[in-house]
Formats: C-alpha cells, structure tokens, sequence
C-alpha cells in the first residue's frame, strides 16, 4: 500500500474513532463563507492539528477545523477552511481531505469558493453556480501513481458538476428570490491575482470566473466517484476600466456581504441531496 494511502486512512480511522456516525454529505467552506457553520447543530468539532497527517491552514478567513453535525436531522460535515496549491501543499495534498472524506463514506460534496469575474456580465456580489471548470491552469492533483481502490487512472470529465445537484440549486435559489447564475470556473495556481491581459484571456479561453481553489479538490472527488456541486461568489471584477487594485481584504468583505444568501442556499441543498 502507497504511503499516501496509509496516511488517508490513518487520518480517517482517527477521525471515526472521533466520531462514529455515517455522513453522506460534505460541504467545503471558501474564502469568508465560514458563517455556514451556524446553520449546523454542530455534533463534533475536530481541529485539522488534531488530525494525523493533515494538513494544516495557512491562510486569513479559514479556520481550520472539521465539523460533523446535522441541518433538521440531515447529516453534515463542513470543512471550514481549505488548503490551496500557492500556500506550497502538492496538488494530491491539497486534495488529501477529499480522499479522508471518500473513506469517510460521504457520496457528494458542496464547494463553495470566492472566485474573480471575467464575464463582463457578473457584478461584485453575484452568486454563480459552477457548471463546467478548465483545469489546465493548476496542477492535476491525480498526476502520480494511480491508487485504483478510489477511481480509474483516466476519469471521465463530461460532467464534473452534477446536473442533477444544479437543477435542485436552481430551484431553491428560485424559491428564496435570490438571481443565481452559471458559468465556468477557470482554476489559477495564485498568489497573484491576474493582470488585465490575463483576465482578458481567461475569458477569451472560456472561463466566466476564476480562482485559486476548487478544480483539484473536484478533480479528486469526481475521480474517487463523488457527485460535486459548486457555487461561486464574485468578489472582484477582472475585466475592467476602473484603476482599482485587487486585494484579499475586498475579496474577504465581498464573499462575507453575500455570505447570508450562499447559506441559505447550501442550507436548503445540504437537505436535498
Ligand atoms: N482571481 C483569482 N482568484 C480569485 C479572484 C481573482 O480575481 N478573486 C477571488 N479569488
């Protein structure tokens, strides 16, 4: 057995010796979106520290820590705060949590990411549910030995994003009255947000938002037969005349001013699923 897969199920054996009940449904916390966690009756916390081989978060607006727990009865678990490839993870660590998760038992994964617009359409604040990503831009997290006990050396890619998950999306945002759109995440390595020229390319190449997370963690969990669902928030826009700068601080207070809608979705979707 690859040393890789050891640490996976060390990491999950402590975990479930942590807290022993099935959970089928996990949701993944971006950049100022951890306010998710009280729509949760929170059962168990579980710091990523306490975790062996885990990583563990570097960044500002991720905290940190697993917590298992329930929305009206239906099981839970939020991963608050996320590891990206620019803190200096590989891309198989990054996606190290999707794996524990699969031998957790969870069957569908909600992610959730602050992203950059460069569909001229998209205005700051606007919810975008992810149909599509190109990945091509970040580092394939399943390049290396393939582990055949999670999925097949060459994954399908037709459909990363669940129709089904996004058909129900679609109608709970509906219901609540909130505008939901949909477009193609295109994943970035960062730190660096783009240049001008850069947010013109990735529009050109086909991306309606970009970011620095999402697409390993996908690329993972599609690979170990997941169902995936994920929503944006624009917090910046790329394609622009303003001489404004991009900073982290404004993608923090974007992501957080939206923040209450976003729950109130993933909440109603945690249920549907
Ligand atoms: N680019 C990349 N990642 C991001 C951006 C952006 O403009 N905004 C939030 N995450």
């Amino acid at each position: 057995m690859s040393d890789w897969l050891n640490k996976i199920k060390e990491a999950a054996g402590f975990i479930r010796a942590s807290y022993d009940q099935p959970v089928e449904v996990a949701v993944i916390l971006g950049s100022g979106l951890g306010n998710f966690i009280k729509e949760i009756n929170v059962e168990k916390e579980i710091g990523y520290n306490e975790i062996p081989h885990f990583p563990v978060s570097t960044v500002q607006g991720h905290s940190g820590r697993l917590v298992f727990g329930n929305i009206d009865g239906k099981k839970v678990l939020a991963m608050a705060g996320r590891f990206h490839y620019y803190e200096g993870y590989s891309a198989a660590e990054v996606a190290f949590p999707i794996r524990v998760m699969k031998l957790l038992g969870v069957q569908t994964l909600l992610i959730s990411n602050a992203a950059g617009g460069v569909n001229t359409s998209f205005k700051v604040g606007d919810i975008i549910i992810i149909n599509d990503h190109i990945s091509f831009a970040t580092i394939n997290p399943l390049i290396g030995k393939n582990e055949a006990s999670f999925g097949t050396r060459f994954p399908d890619m037709s459909e990363p994003y669940a129709k089904e998950i996004i058909s129900k999306a679609k109608k709970i945002a509906i219901r609540l009255g909130y505008d939901v759109k949909e477009g193609v995440y295109f994943g970035v390595t960062g730190p660096t947000f783009e240049t001008r020229a850069e947010y013109k390319m990735i529009h050109q190449l086909g991306g309606d938002i970009v970011g620095m997370s999402t697409v390993q963690e996908v690329i993972v969990a599609v690979h170990a037969g997941m169902k995936v669902f994920g929503m944006s928030i624009v917090t910046d826009v790329g394609i622009r005349d303003d001489d404004n700068v991009i900073t982290h601080q404004d993608v923090l207070a974007a992501a957080a001013a939206a923040e209450p809608k976003f729950s109130a979705i993933f909440k109603e979707l945690v249920k549907a699923v």
